[in-house]
């Protein structure tokens, strides 16, 4: 247990945008930065950290909130660990009791993978340093290789015993449980239930997230004996996926920043070279061709990426995909082709930085280049398979989102191949053509529907009822405790105006209930730092989404008048307007129920009249309200 000050300190000194910044990419804007949502796929930027609210909040995803919260989201953090992370992150100590056998049994799965996954590493570093075998047999591989002990320690490289259990026993009698073991893919059972290890006299390479969690392992055989994979990897765990980590991202990120640029190569070693040659910007995707997810971790650091490959043939062609992903991902794609026989591995043994980083720059070309080359390479001047390279190259072209890129590169290909502009885009209307029809036509239709939002008069005209009480519950939270007018508040006129609404959902009326419990107990209405710091989740959340309706407002202000809007903005319009189209959705209600009771048979004729007028009066109340608002309801 952390002490309670100790969580206050905590909390009070993480800033959310210098903790968000270790993991997303962020710019300045206004007075908020923006960024790569890192929670879903996405090219434009619609994540949004306000450093003045203490809060993020994605556009796109909707997902939001303060900083503990993005570390429990994005690394999978519990509320401890988040919380322990800050303190590390602020030089802030705390004193916690040592761990008991009930607490390690009450955390959940993944933290324990974590736990037992970092054990493992430190148990295979020490086993290289410092064992006999370890040193004779790992260390002496890793010299052979001209890996240097900087590099050892910087990767946390290892090594593992060659008796077939001897990780597992140790582990086993720290007290890690076998579940956790096999779990994190370290430990098999066997059919005769005992555990055995997955690693055996490997070079051990721990796979880092990009924030440093441990999430597997590669394993490096150092017999050359064919029999045997080279690699044996971490299988797919609940932490780790190959496709969604790049190796040596944790290592190279900042130099990625720095730099503005990553290189992309295939292997563990490849990566470890280059970085000891002093080109630290580099990852490598783990025996698997790029994928949306790799592209992604790429964009929150930067938008250039240079493939290196190896200059086999083999290697190459394996390669050419990822080059289509990265370029959907509007990714600025350029390759590097080292000479013939080499991979970076080799190529950065025989050169030292300053031949490597001019001849990294010297050699990279865009894509068309590349493909135009290696394509038309074995093509010679075939016009069948002239015409079937140019096809290949155009696949690649329209992948590029922005059409204004495609056309450039169509330029260039036009120039590069000879072949006239005309040609080549008569080919590219008839893929992208060939493309959008298999695209289906609810997708299609989906886009369409997709109205163009403006200001919170035409949003409140298009909202459902939830989405209404969503935008009351925001401005109370917002504006509860400003004034409406001289005698009033404005958490004042909304209760009162609405106290008598059915809500339809629950949960906002929960924070309603909360301000006519505040009202009743004649208290100074909750802002947002109330909730904001509620330990009930749901009213974070909702606090989240206030927050971030406040910037919309000011934005759309800014779009309108031209000026940048602070903090003062007049909510009284907005609240106004609100509780009218709240009014307009109860009397079309009431219009409803009445409307079902002038349908019953065998009515008098008092009864017929007297619901007629109710009908008439709440059709002119209605009227009355629209033509305030402006608006024309059907
Ligand atoms: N790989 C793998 N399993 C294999 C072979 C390769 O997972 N049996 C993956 C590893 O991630 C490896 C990468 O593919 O790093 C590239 O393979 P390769 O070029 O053969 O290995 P290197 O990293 O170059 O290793 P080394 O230099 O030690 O041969
Ligand atoms: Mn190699």
């Amino acid at each position: 247990m952390i002490p309670k000050e100790t969580v206050e300190k905590i909390i009070s000194s993480a800033r959310v945008e210098e903790v968000i910044i270790d993991f997303v990419n962020l710019k300045k804007r206004g007075v908020n930065m923006i960024g790569l949502c890192p929670f879903h796929d996405e090219k434009t930027p619609s994540f949004v950290v306000s450093p003045t609210k203490e809060l993020y909040k994605c556009f796109g995803c909707g997902k939001a909130g303060n900083s503990v919260r993005f570390l429990m989201e994005h690394e999978k953090y519990n509320y401890p660990e988040a919380l322990k992370y800050l303190a590390k992150k602020y030089n802030i100590t705390i004193k916690e009791e040592e761990e008991s056998d009930e607490q390690k049994q009450e955390r959940d799965e993944i933290s324990s993978l974590y736990i037992v996954l970092v054990f493992a590493q430190e148990f295979y570093h020490s086993y290289l340093m410092e064992s006999e075998d370890g040193k004779a047999v790992g260390l002496a591989y890793l010299k052979e290789r001209q890996i240097k002990p900087d590099a050892i320690r910087h990767f946390q490289l290892g090594f593992s015993p060659s008796a077939k259990d001897a990780f597992s026993k140790a582990a086993l009698n720290k007290g890690y449980k076998e579940e956790f073991l096999i779990g994190a893919g370290l430990s098999i059972k066997t059919n005769e239930g005992s555990l055995i290890d997955r690693f055996r006299k490997r070079i051990m390479f721990p796979i880092h997230s990009a924030s440093g969690r441990i999430l597997g392992f590669g394993g490096r055989t150092l017999s050359s004996a064919t029999k045997e994979a080279k690699y044996i990897n971490s299988p797919e765990t609940k932490v780790y996926n190959k496709s969604q980590v790049l190796y040596g991202l944790y290592q190279a990120k900042h130099s990625v920043q720095k730099e503005g640029k990553v290189f992309l190569v295939e292997g563990y070693t490849d990566v470890i070279a280059l970085q000891q040659a002093g080109i630290e910007n580099v990852v490598a995707s783990l025996g698997t061709s790029l994928t949306p997810e790799h592209t992604r971790l790429v964009k929150r650091y930067s938008n250039n990426l240079n493939f290196i490959f190896d200059g086999d043939e083999a290697g190459i062609k394996a390669s050419l995909r990822g080059i289509d992903i990265a370029l959907k991902a509007e990714l600025n794609v350029r390759i590097i082709a080292l000479p013939e026989g080499e991979d970076p591995d080799s190529y950065s043994h025989k050169n030292d930085r300053n031949e490597l980083v001019h001849f990294l720059k010297k050699n990279a070309i865009d894509f068309i280049l590349f493909k135009s080359r290696f394509l038309f390479g074995d093509v010679s001047t075939d016009p069948i398979q002239k015409a079937e390279a140019v096809r290949n190259i155009i696949k690649s072209i329209i992948q590029i989102p922005n059409h204004i890129h495609r056309s450039s590169y169509l330029k260039e290909l036009s120039s590069e191949l000879d072949i006239e502009e005309e040609i080549l885009y008569r080919e590219l209307n008839n893929q992208l053509r060939a493309r959008r029809t298999q695209l289906s036509a609810k997708k299609v239709r989906k886009e369409e529907e997709k109205p163009a939002v403006s200001g919170l008069e035409d949003k409140l005209l298009r909202s459902t009822a939830s989405e209404q009480e969503r935008i009351i519950i925001n401005l109370l939270i917002l504006a509860g405790n400003e004034e409406f007018n001289e005698e009033s508040k404005c958490a004042d006129i909304i209760l009162e105006n609405i106290m008598e609404y059915d809500w339809e959902n629950p949960l906002l009326q929960k924070v309603f209930n909360h301000y006519v419990d505040f009202k009743q107990q004649n208290k100074i209405y909750p802002g947002i730092k109330h909730f904001v710091q509620h330990a009930d989740q749901l009213f974070q959340d909702i606090a989240s989404e206030a927050a971030f309706m406040d910037s919309n407002i000011s934005e759309n202000w800014s779009k309108k008048t031209g000026r940048i809007v602070s903090s003062e903005i007049d909510y009284s319009k907005d609240i106004s307007s609100s509780i009218k189209h709240l009014e307009i959705r109860k009397l079309q209600s009431l219009m409803k129920e009445n409307q079902k009771k002038m349908k019953q048979k065998d009515l008098s004729q008092e009864e017929a009249i007297e619901y007629l007028k109710i009908h008439k009066k709440l059709n002119e109340r209605i009227k009355e309200l629209s033509l305030r608002l402006g608006i024309v309801i059907y």
